[in-house]
């Protein structure tokens, strides 16, 4: 049988960092603590290696609220949590909602409902902008992109969509060919037909591109495409980056929006990691002040331990009744359900919408202070409490190699975090995280920074 490896020729994802890099190596071989070198060459041996997965650094023991327990004594603050722990690991309300649920409906077979998926749809369609009232539950992101592509295809008869280069949208194939990212879509063709890519709206500055490329990220070059492409059904994309927390230029998706009507195609959000408070407001869209006729949403949605997913969309859509467009095991998941149910009171409760914008600001100012006080930091922005700092060499480009360095200090001294484009640190901490683990988490860059030094030009 022959295997070939393209991860090796890949240097820089978007979605996050690879696990290859020299230090990660010589860290494993450092651990001392027998047992968890044992699970985690355990685990090397029995899951299936993949990029972006494997191999696994630490065995997490315990997480809660913001703190990761590893079985090696390392205690990190979590600013990764693959983006579903807006209230914090555990959080006590959702965990004891979830045991109450265990002792009464566990699971609902297909042709009967049950009260907590309905009171959780309620619940949504109440926090979510007009008009987007009819739901559909999925038991994951990478599901409930499937099912969003496929009414855009049932509604307007047509499959060709466009988004984005760089983005992702999830792991199945279908996601992957609408995803922009070739770690996921090399060897992997043919994917789907009719899938087009134009530049996201921005990039940091250290991922510009030549004029002619830049060009294109004007709503023009979309326009343009959707009128000599012809037939596209749907623009699929993340509202922002959420990896990058740029902002899109203002009126971006006004424009977007008005171009996907006039050519009739569908626009779908995919705020998989940003729905439910982490930018100030329970979706992202609300502050770009655009509706789409999709959103779809995720990953926190289960409260950060249930896996569960959603579309949400305009009602003049429900007209798929004839076929199953989401027939999935777990699809109106009663334990999801009072998970989900649990996390929106809790976002309630404790005012996490404002906590996100409050603490994110703080943080962005923190962190605005770092670039000051740093060498190599380019851009740095946030939108909520989802942040982001580019490192940059002595060019301008990409310091990869720095940004994997402080990944390595930080991770040493008790902060998590993931690295977006190689050279992005991306922060994405709990809604609810104290005053007193903003200042730690941002001591600790501060420190990774300072022994770090800027790449020189290559
Ligand atoms: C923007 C975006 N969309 C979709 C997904 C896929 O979600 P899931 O991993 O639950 O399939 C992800 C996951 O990281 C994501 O970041």
């Amino acid at each position: 049988m022959t295997t070939r490896s393209h991860a090796s020729a890949i240097d820089a994802c978007a979605e996050g960092d690879i696990n290859l890099s020299s230090w990660r190596k010589q860290r494993m071989e450092q651990l001392s603590d027998p047992e968890t070198r044992w699970l985690l060459a355990e685990d090397a041996r029995l899951f299936m290696h993949q990029s972006l997965s494997t191999p696994c650094m630490d065995v997490v023991e315990k997480a809660s609220g913001t703190m990761l327990q590893c079985l090696s004594g390392a205690r990190l603050l979590d600013f990764h949590g693959n983006n579903v722990h807006q209230a914090g690991h555990a959080h006590p309300a959702i965990v004891q909602a979830v045991k109450l649920q265990l002792d009464t409906l566990t699971f609902c077979p297909r042709r009967f409902t049950n009260r907590v998926a309905i009171d959780l749809a309620r619940r949504l369609v109440r926090v979510a902008p007009e008009p987007l009232s009819k739901v559909l539950l999925a038991p994951g992101g990478s599901e409930a992109i499937s099912m969003a592509l496929r009414l855009a295809r049932l509604v307007t008869g047509r499959y060709k969509t466009v988004s984005f280069w760089d983005s992702f949208h999830g792991a199945t194939l279908d996601a992957i060919a609408v995803g922009g990212e070739r770690l996921f879509r090399d060897g992997s063709e043919p994917l789907l037909p009719g899938a087009l890519h134009i530049p996201p709206p921005v990039v940091p500055p250290s991922h510009r591109e030549s004029p002619a490329v830049e060009a294109m990220r004007d709503p023009d070059h979309l326009d343009y495409l959707m009128r000599r492409e012809g037939g596209i059904g749907a623009l699929i994309a993340e509202p922002f980056r959420y990896s990058f927390a740029m902002p899109p230029p203002r009126d971006y998706w006004a424009q977007v929006q008005r171009i996907c009507r006039k050519h009739g195609a569908l626009l779908i959000f995919d705020e998989m990691p940003v729905c439910l408070g982490r930018t100030g407001h329970w979706f992202a869209c609300e502050g770009i002040g655009v509706t789409p006729d999709i959103l779809v949403i995720g990953k926190g949605l289960g409260g950060g331990l249930f896996p569960l997913s959603a579309i949400l969309a305009d009602p003049a859509l429900d007209v798929v009744g004839h076929t199953a467009l989401g027939h999935f095991t777990h699809e109106k998941s009663p334990i999801g359900s009072a998970a989900a149910l649990a996390l929106i009171q809790v976002i309630e409760d404790e005012q996490l919408l404002l906590q996100a914008r409050d603490k994110g600001q703080r943080l962005l100012d923190a962190l605005t202070d770092l670039g000051q006080r740093h060498t190599g930091i380019g851009m740095v922005s946030g939108i909520g409490l989802q942040l982001a700092v580019e490192l940059v060499n002595t060019t301008g480009r990409p310091d990869t190699r720095r940004a994997d360095r402080v990944l390595d200090h930080c991770l040493q001294n008790g902060l998590s975090f993931k690295i977006a484009g190689g050279n992005i640190l991306s922060l994405a901490p709990p809604l609810n995280i104290t005053d007193t683990e903003l200042t730690s988490a941002t001591r600790i860059l501060d420190q990774a920074l300072r022994e770090t030094n800027i790449t020189g030009e290559k």
